[in-house]
C-alpha cells in the first residue's frame, strides 16, 4: 500500500540538473512539498548561487555553519519548487517582503507560496491566488508543554492538550501552536501575541480543523485548518484563504 504521508525529500543541487516540465496549479489546489535541507558540501555552492544576494548576505551573516547551510538549502529549494509554477529560472524569482515580513513573488502575483523550517526540514505550501501559510515543529519531549500551553494558549487549548493520552500530549499542543502559526502566516502578520483569546477545535479524524480567533481585528473569524501527515516526531498544519480548498502532496 502506497504510504499516505508526505515525506521530506532530497532537492538535488547540481548544475546538471535536467528542467522538469511546468507544474499545474488548479485554484481549489494547495500544494505543499517537504524536504531535506541538509545537503552535501558539493551541491552548496550551486544551491548558493540560486540566491538573491539579500538572501547570501542573511546566510553570510549567520555564525553556525549548520544554520547558515540550511538557510542556503531552504531558500534555494523554495526558489527551484517556485520555478516550475512560474516558469522562469530559480535564480530570476524576484521576492520581496510585505509589510510584516511575509515574503511574495513580485511578477507572479496569483502564484501564493510560504515556506516554514524546523530542525533541518522544510515544507513549502503554494496556492493559486489564495494566501497561504504553514507551520512545521519538531516534537520535542523534553519541553515542558503544559508550562508553555499555560503561560501562552487558552483554556480551550490546555484543556484539549491535557485530554487523550498522555503519551501525545506533545502532539496536542504542536498541533494548537502550528495551526495558529499558520493561520497567522496565511495572513501575512505572523505570530501576534496574546495568544489565549484563541483555540483550535478538530474535525473527525483529527486531520482537519479551524482556529477560532479570539481578539483584535480577526475577533470571531473561523480559519479552516489542515493538519499534514508527515513521518513520525514531525507537526504541520497549512492553512489557506478561503474555505474552497484541498491540499495534495507533492514530491
Ligand atoms: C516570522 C515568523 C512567522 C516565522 O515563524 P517561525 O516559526 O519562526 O519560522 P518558520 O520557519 O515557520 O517560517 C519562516 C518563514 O516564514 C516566512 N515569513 C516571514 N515572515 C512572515 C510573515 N509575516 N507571514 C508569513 N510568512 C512569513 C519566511 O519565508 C520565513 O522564512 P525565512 O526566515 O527563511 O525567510 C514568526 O517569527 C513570527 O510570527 N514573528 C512575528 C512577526 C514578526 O516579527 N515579523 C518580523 C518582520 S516585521
Amino acid at each position: 500500500m502506497d504510504d499516505p504521508r508526505l515525506r521530506f525529500g532530497r532537492i538535488q543541487f547540481n548544475k546538471e540538473r535536467k528542467p522538469t516540465p511546468p507544474i499545474r496549479l488548479d485554484s481549489i489546489d494547495v500544494h505543499v512539498w517537504g524536504f531535506i535541507l541538509d545537503i552535501e558540501e558539493s551541491e552548496l555552492i550551486h544551491a548558493s548561487s540560486l540566491l538573491s544576494d539579500d538572501e547570501r548576505a542573511r546566510s553570510d551573516r549567520l555564525l553556525s555553519e549548520q544554520h547558515r547551510r540550511r538557510l542556503i538549502a531552504a531558500h534555494a529549494g523554495l526558489r527551484m519548487l517556485l520555478s516550475h509554477y512560474c516558469r522562469q529560472s530559480p535564480q530570476h524569482l524576484v521576492i520581496q517582503k510585505a509589510s510584516a515580513g511575509k515574503p511574495f513573488l513580485r511578477d507572479f502575483s496569483s502564484i501564493r507560496f510560504n515556506l516554514t523550517h524546523s530542525h533541518g526540514r522544510a515544507l513549502v505550501a503554494v496556492g493559486n491566488d489564495r494566501e497561504v501559510g504553514i507551520d512545521l515543529e519538531k516534537v520535542r519531549p523534553e519541553v515542558d508543554v503544559l508550562g508553555l500551553a499555560k503561560r501562552f494558549l487558552s483554556g480551550q487549548d490546555q484543556a484539549f492538550i491535557e485530554s487523550g493520552e498522555l503519551e501525545s500530549r506533545h502532539e496536542r499542543f504542536l498541533q494548537a501552536w502550528v495551526a495558529r502559526e499558520a493561520v497567522f502566516k496565511a495572513e501575512g502578520t505572523g505570530i501576534t501575541f496574546p495568544l489565549h483569546h484563541d483555540h483550535i477545535e478538530l474535525r473527525g479524524d483529527g486531520t482537519e480543523g479551524c482556529v477560532i480567533l479570539g481578539a483584535g481585528m480577526l475577533k470571531g473569524a473561523v480559519r479552516p485548518v489542515r493538519f499534514l501527515a508527515l513521518e513520525p516526531g514531525w507537526i504541520g498544519a497549512v492553512v489557506a484563504e478561503g474555505t474552497n480548498w484541498m491540499v495534495s502532496y507533492r514530491e
